[in-house]
């Protein structure tokens, strides 16, 4: 590939996933004229050892670190948690452990999990009389579980497998689809690959059965029988007052009734839960696709929780999401920190995660409507974009927090103050 001349370049590059690391790194070095520093920063694999992220994903040239944080304060269902979080947001941590302060008096966050339970699915086309067809498919539901469960011997002996199908005639554009949804209990994996197996598993069996076309074997990420629920209840002199509870309903309330506030409003959620999430390696594609559709369920977007004045006046939050999350297999076995993540927690099973994830949830939640219904949101980001604008302008060592300081305290907070602070205080030390 030659890429001397801008013009001349191509990203047709054959072969590039199967070059070494260091030869594709020369080619990304030369197509964007990165420096040495550069590069020596892009191929730096911190704490991810480079074998394995070379296992993890294709084409990779180096690593990406993210900050990894503990929320503290936590309760959840009685016990005592540190909270991992990672992300690039300020404020988050800091306010789910002043949220977590604020709702462990008593019993804390409750959460409860239903079961492992996820999607694998086949969609049929071109099958003749597709209602007949889904009355033959369901009386060989034994041979069906069969065949799906022969492929994963492991999840068997754990309790888990193929339990159950369900099916349905759909009505395409393209015509009339048969959908088997394999119901399978997966335990403590996330379950994709597990259920994505057991769909191609039986797809040729199906097709033999009814005639027509497998199209589709896949997991479904709308995980609507794998649901957590977090709920908390807390007086309202431990979050700041009676008026301020009212308007965190008032803020529920407005959620439920335009679903341009209640996006943001699970936005809020997932700030908590993809952290964790993040933290330990999950798929949080999958959690925010089927989070998001879960929220839309009614036909229309809703918020994930809802707050409420229970007759003792006490606030009272309840949030039903679906959760998709798993401590065997995948990146959560093979990352070193998703390790570590799960043992600050002593996770032991999927199921602890997903509770702990959606009380984490339920807490950030409460903590931005808080936020938003008293000081607003800003005051609490202010602290940290002084110190990021700080650090660009030339601040270091204990000197960004003393420029940080300074702006905040002078309520202006930009680059080019950040970089008038620092020059003065240069000059008053020479
Ligand atoms: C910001 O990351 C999240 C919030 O916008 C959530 C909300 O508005 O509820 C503060």
């Amino acid at each position: 590939m030659s890429t001397d001349n801008k013009k001349s370049r191509c990203s047709r590059i054959s072969g590039f996933y199967n070059m070494p690391l260091e030869e594709r790194l020369k080619i990304v070095k030369e197509w964007a004229q990165l420096s040495d520093d550069e590069i020596a920063m892009l191929s730096n694999f911190g704490n991810l050892d480079r074998k394995i992220a070379e296992t993890m994903i294709e084409n990779v040239v180096g690593a990406m670190s993210y900050p990894f944080a503990v929320a503290v304060n936590f309760k959840i269902n009685g016990k005592d948690y540190l909270i991992p979080m990672v992300l690039e947001e300020p404020s988050v941590v800091a306010a789910a452990s002043n949220a977590a302060r604020m709702l462990r008096e008593g019993e804390g966050i409750s959460a409860e999990a239903s079961g492992q339970l996820m999607l694998g699915q086949v969609y049929m086309m071109k099958v003749p009389s597709p209602y007949y067809a889904s009355m033959e498919i369901l009386k060989h539901k034994n041979e069906l579980l069969d065949i799906a469960n022969s492929t994963n011997r492991t999840l068997l002996k754990v309790g888990g497998g193929a339990k159950d199908i369900e099916v349905k005639v759909i009505e395409t554009r393209r015509g009339m689809a048969i959908v088997i949804n394999l119901i399978v209990d997966v335990v403590d994996a996330m379950g994709a690959n597990t259920v994505n197996t057991m769909a191609e598993a039986i797809a040729p069996y199906l097709e033999r059965l009814v005639g027509g076309e497998a199209r589709l074997r896949i997991v479904s990420n709308y995980a609507i029988y794998r649901l957590v629920r977090a709920w908390v209840r807390v007086a309202p002199e431990n979050i700041g007052g009676r008026e301020i509870a009212e308007k965190i309903v008032d803020a529920s309330a407005i959620a439920e009734a335009d679903p341009f506030r209640a996006v943001t409003h699970n936005k809020g959620i997932l700030n908590g839960i993809i952290a964790v999430a993040l933290a330990t390696a999950q798929d949080h594609r999958a959690i925010e696709a089927g989070a998001h559709a879960y929220a839309a369920r009614f036909g229309i977007y809703k918020p994930l929780s809802r707050w409420d004045l229970d007759s003792n006046g006490y606030l009272v939050g309840f949030m039903e999401i679906p959760l998709q999350v798993g401590i065997v297999g995948g990146a959560v076995k093979t990352h070193p920190i998703a390790q570590i993540a799960l043992k600050i927690m002593g996770i032991k099973t999927a199921k602890e995660l997903a509770e702990i994830m959606a009380a984490v949830g339920l807490a950030q939640n409460f903590a931005a409507l808080r936020a938003l219904v008293t000081t607003g949101i800003q005051s609490g980001h202010m602290k940290l974009h002084a110190k990021n604008l700080a650090i660009p302008a030339g601040a270091k060592g204990e000197l960004i927090e003393i420029i940080a300081s300074q702006m905040i305290k002078d309520g202006k907070i930009s680059f080019d103050y950040a970089k008038q602070l620092l020059e003065k205080y240069e000059k008053s030390l020479n």
